[in-house]
């Protein structure tokens, strides 16, 4: 009788994953794509270019949501992952700093959820700004100090709270999805030809510079057809971008602060990763793009960004110095969809009956 095979066999995302999570000796960076610096990458062949919709989404709306026009954004696609679109930092210069102050201040919130819920009662979750803001701001550069709540915080989840537990969503489990984070990604959206994507859940990630994101497919939302929107901001990250099985090695590409994923089509279900934060070059605590102040025009009364008043401004930079923020955007139902109401019901009238 054959030997049994010692263990699981190492699939080929592992083992790029572990490849780009090494600390000892640091993984060479040179093969992940940039789409930054197009012109010095060998997987720059595989880059195509992506159309968007430039007339869906006008100037006006761009600019109210603190977005260059849809006229000047890049989009790239890439060969073999159909529906996969990259559109390098589309935001206008000083306006990430209102979705870091959001996903720092705001967001955390109740009757938003976050890691810290599982482990504390919730007058110790309540405030996670306040109780963190003095220590951020007399944070040294020392390594040994504790880490503040907000150091800690690994995910917030709002709209439909993701259950991490059962890996899915539920009717009753549920709070407001952000209005200004609905109006961001639904002109993402949009631009991406998604014109009747509607933001339903929202998962943030919060990654210190030792933090990675394991191997998985987002596939607990009930709709498939509508795709999943990334925003980063802060470090930059490796991110691993697989195909339908796990045997697919993936391709490696940057995240920089500002850039935008869209998963959408075949590219919906793909597996993928981020196996290592990459801080900024040395020197720089803050990626450039943060660096602009806001421009000081006239306030536009139905801007959706908030100017960042400088106080706070100096707790998000504290934070970023170390971190990197992503907010990962899905539509969980499809039209007139309802959840199953008890196992084994099935998903409610999804996909409608033929001629409907
Ligand atoms: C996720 C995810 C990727 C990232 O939240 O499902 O894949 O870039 N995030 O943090
Ligand atoms: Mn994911």
């Amino acid at each position: 009788m054959a030997a049994p095979a010692v263990g699981p066999v190492e699939d080929a995302f592992r083992r790029l994953f572990k490849f780009y999570k090494r600390r000892q000796p640091p993984p060479d960076l040179s093969g992940v794509l940039d789409f930054n610096r197009l012109g010095l990458n060998a997987s720059a062949a595989k880059v195509l270019d992506a159309k968007l919709s430039i007339s869906s989404v006008s100037d006006q709306d761009a600019l109210r949501a603190g977005l260059q026009p849809v006229g000047k954004w890049k989009a790239y696609g890439l060969q073999g992952y159909p529906g996969f679109i990259f559109i390098p930092n589309p935001f206008l210069p000083g306006c990430q700093r209102h979705w870091v102050r959001q996903c720092l201040k705001v967001y955390p919130q109740k009757p938003n959820v976050c890691n810290l819920d599982m482990h504390m009662v919730s007058e110790e979750t309540a405030d996670l700004w306040g109780k963190s803001r003095a220590q951020l701001r007399c944070k040294g550069s020392g390594k040994r100090e504790p880490r503040s709540l907000l150091e800690k915080l690994r995910w917030v989840t709002v709209g439909y709270h993701y259950n991490w537990d059962s890996k899915s969503y539920s009717s009753d489990h549920r709070s407001l999805f952000p209005t200004d984070l609905a109006v961001l990604s639904q002109h993402v959206a949009v631009a991406c030809g998604f014109s009747h994507f509607k933001p339903e859940a929202g998962i943030l990630n919060y990654y210190q510079l030792d933090s990675s994101l394991g191997i998985h497919v987002d596939e607990a939302e009930l709709d498939h057809s509508q795709p999943l929107l990334s925003f980063s901001f802060g470090h930059s990250s490796v991110f691993l971008l697989g195909g339908l099985k796990r045997e697919e090695a993936p391709t490696p590409l940057f995240m920089h602060s500002g850039d935008v994923l869209v998963m959408s089509g075949v590219s919906r279900l793909l597996y993928h990763a981020v196996p290592r934060i990459v801080p900024c070059p040395e020197g720089a605590a803050l990626p450039w793009c943060l660096s602009p102040t806001p421009p000081e025009d006239p306030p536009d009364t139905l801007s959706i960004i908030q100017p960042c008043p400088e106080e706070d401004w100096e707790v998000c930079a504290v934070y970023l110095q170390g971190s990197r923020i992503n907010m990962t955007i899905r539509q969980v139902l499809g039209p007139a969809q309802l959840f199953p109401t008890e196992p084994g019901q099935g998903a409610g009238p999804w996909p409608p009956p033929a001629g409907v």
